[in-house]
């Protein structure tokens, strides 16, 4: 499964990079705000630093203007994809975007069908937000679960990034399914490494090493 990070924060991606847990980066205008920085000056810094795919997402509503605005994105290197709503224009310039041979990734997808309309406008990522489903008390992992069943019902390649994760366990069940991609902040890929019974245990080994009175260095 690939990780792509989501945050527009250069240290923490380059933190996870240096690891190679870094397969691709997700912005959106939220994480822009965030980070404080110029979209074109940090998307630009993001692309120079890791291989894979950052999403960069348009902020217009009409086809023609996101296309144009997509265009741009596309420009800043070689390995932007072009972040377009799931709305109707969304879609239309996905179509257009996508036959461009730009990588497209279709966000704020929260049902099955909007991923097979994303699928069948050539989308190379579709973004379920899972953790926004659990907000309003609807299982998102039912719909990582409905879109990888529909998707390889009819051979789709269009790639699941599971996104708006807020919980591990939301990374270990997208996993099960068999999402292509999860996207999740920094902090909880950090805490993938965590297991209180690792911490127990860890104490536990420094206490008795410490009664050996021994030194490895
Ligand atoms: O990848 C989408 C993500 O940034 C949204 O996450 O936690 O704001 O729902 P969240």
């Amino acid at each position: 499964m690939k990780f792509f990070v989501d945050t527009a924060e250069i240290d923490a991606i380059a933190e996870l990079n240096d690891l190679g847990m870094v397969d691709g980066v997700t912005t959106n205008p939220s994480l822009i705000m965030k980070s404080g920085r110029d979209i074109l000056e940090v998307t630009k810094e993001i692309c120079d630093l890791v291989d894979g795919p950052v999403s960069a997402e348009v902020v217009a509503t009409k086809a023609e203007d996101m296309i144009a605005e997509g265009r741009k994105l596309a420009g800043i290197a070689d390995n932007i994809a072009v972040k377009v709503p799931l709305t109707w224009d969304g879609l239309k310039a996905c179509k257009v975007l996508s036959s461009e041979g730009n990588m497209v990734n279709v966000t704020l997808c929260f049902s099955a069908n909007q991923a097979l309309l994303a699928a069948k406008v050539g989308a190379t990522f579709i973004s379920p937000f899972i953790g926004r489903l659990d907000d309003i008390d609807i299982d998102g992992m039912d719909l990582i679960a409905d879109i990888r069943l529909i998707y390889d019902n009819y051979g789709y390649d269009t790639q699941i990034l599971a996104a708006s994760i807020r919980t591990v366990n939301h990374v270990t069940e997208s996993a099960r399914i068999g999402a292509d991609v999860i996207t999740a902040p920094p902090g909880v890929i950090r805490k993938l490494a965590e297991h209180p019974l690792t911490d127990n245990g860890l104490a536990v080994f420094m206490a008795d090493w410490a009664k050996t009175g021994q030194k490895i260095l």
